[in-house]
């Protein structure tokens, strides 16, 4: 396992995220420091099988840190999960005598990890990339931090005309089966509800009875709900029309899509993927990252076990969840 390491494979694979060019600038400026090659796979793990692969060199990365998206194409894999796959690419990365394979992803990306591992001779390290943020082990994702700067965008505008026309909006936000997204822009937009798995369920008169509520106490005014995807099961657009319907009151909805997923990274993340690109390469080099994620700690860079990073124990702040609902609760008399 401790071969000495010349040659680094390395591949962005599933949903991509602002910042994984900074992350792969990252490695490649790190890994050329110590006279090591990174060979870029194309299309996620699908380039191992395509044999789509070229040496990334130095000065294809040096001005890529602020560009969104991924120089090497993302994807998910499908031959990686069929019977015989994990072998096979095992056996083209060995062939290629790639000694170290480096994936920028999420969770299911790491979940590729493991499975070639134990047919592959080389370490496996995983650097976390996803809007998402639903990765154990690291406190941030790359791509988070841009995702949600994207949403407050659209979600202030969507204020403005909803405050002139005092309607209800309903934005959908990105992040497949939790709230993490969703919470933050939620939070951070003043928005008046927000729904996510973390609350549970929509219930529809509880969300009329605070409408009609905060209508009592101050007249008409704008009312957002930050909704995450998979929360209402026929969509946004058709909860915006029954709440139309049952509240009397207009109620626009506004799936912010993948929008979400594009885009400038913000500083934080072009500092978090740097950082993790580093460190691990370091961390390969040093023979202490096998099957292992570089991720983020309060501040710090850590190594945590890739066969952990999908057990969904990472939680949303329980304070802000708490108060979030608690703040916007108002016992004050009704309006004359
Ligand atoms: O995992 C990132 C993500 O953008 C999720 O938030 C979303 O559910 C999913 O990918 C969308 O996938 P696709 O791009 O395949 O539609």
């Amino acid at each position: 396992m401790s071969q000495p390491i010349r040659k680094i494979g390395l591949l962005t694979s599933g949903g991509d995220a602002p910042g994984m060019n900074a992350a792969i600038r990252a490695v490649v400026l790190t890994a050329a420091a110590q006279g090591i090659d990174v060979i870029g796979y194309k299309h996620g793990f699908n380039g191992i099988f395509s044999n789509e692969y070229q040496q990334i060199h130095r000065a294809e990365v040096l001005h890529i840190i602020q560009q969104g998206g991924t120089i090497l194409k993302s994807a998910r894999c499908k031959q990686l999960e069929q019977a015989g796959g994990p072998e096979q690419a095992a056996e083209l990365l060995d062939k290629n005598g790639i000694d170290a394979l480096i994936v920028i992803g999420g969770d299911g990306s790491f979940r590729g990890c493991q499975a070639i591992a134990p047919f592959y001779q080389g370490q496996i390290v995983g650097i976390p990339g996803t809007i998402d943020n639903d990765v154990d082990g690291t406190d941030f994702t790359i791509g988070f931090s841009t995702a949600l700067n994207t949403a407050l965008d659209a979600i202030d505008k969507i204020r403005d005309t909803a405050d002139a026309f005092e309607r209800i909006f309903l934005i959908e936000v990105m992040g497949r089966h939790t709230g993490y997204l969703a919470l933050a822009a939620g939070i951070a937009s003043g928005a008046e509800q927000i729904i996510c798995p973390e609350y549970g369920e929509v219930d529809i008169n509880d969300l009329l009875q605070d409408i009609q509520q905060i209508q009592q106490q101050y007249g008409r005014s704008s009312y957002i709900i930050v909704i995450a995807e998979t929360m209402y099961p026929a969509g946004a657009t058709t909860l915006a029309a029954e709440l139309t319907r049952a509240s009397g009151i207009e109620c626009r909805a506004c799936v912010l899509g993948h929008l979400q997923r594009g885009g400038s990274p913000v500083g934080s993340d072009r500092i978090l993927a740097t950082k993790l690109g580093a460190y691990a390469v370091e961390q390969l080099l040093l023979g202490n990252a096998h099957l292992m994620m570089a991720g983020e700690q309060a501040g710090l860079a850590v190594l945590f076990p890739l066969s952990l990073t999908g057990d969904k124990k990472k939680q949303a702040d329980p304070y802000l969840l708490d108060w979030q609902q608690r703040m916007l609760q108002d016992s004050s008399p009704a309006k004359e």
